[in-house]
């Protein structure tokens, strides 16, 4: 089963497993890893945000238009920033590596 390593606000690395199809904000939340997620992945927040690390970033697929609307609402808004309820687990991503940004803005939309 593929890996996700988060590195937590305190810098301390979690490996934790990943499966398939999952998303890493589902991922987080089954270990316990503190994303909040408010709008339960349905692009109307930015508290899923996570940076993701600069190897990893060029492997995910391009976010989509309103993620990208939504990431420019995340504070600490970074050029590897994306948002975790966007990420779905491939084998290809086994070993992605995210960190949790410093805050977030709960801004949940309608
Ligand atoms: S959980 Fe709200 S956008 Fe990801």
């Amino acid at each position: 089963m593929p890996k996700i390593v988060f590195i937590e606000r305190n810098g301390t690395p979690r490996e934790v497993d990943a499966p398939l199809g999952s998303t890493v904000l589902q991922v987080a939340r089954c270990h316990d890893i503190d994303i909040e997620g408010a709008c339960e992945g349905s692009l109307a927040c930015s508290t899923c945000h996570v940076i993701v690390e600069a190897d990893w970033y060029d492997l995910l697929k391009e976010p989509s238009e309103d993620e990208d609307d939504m990431l420019d609402l995340a504070f600490n808004l970074t050029k590897t920033s994306r948002l975790g309820c966007q990420i779905i687990v491939t084998e290809e991503l086994d070993g992605l590596t995210v960190k949790l940004p410093a805050a977030t803005r709960n801004l949940l939309l309608g």
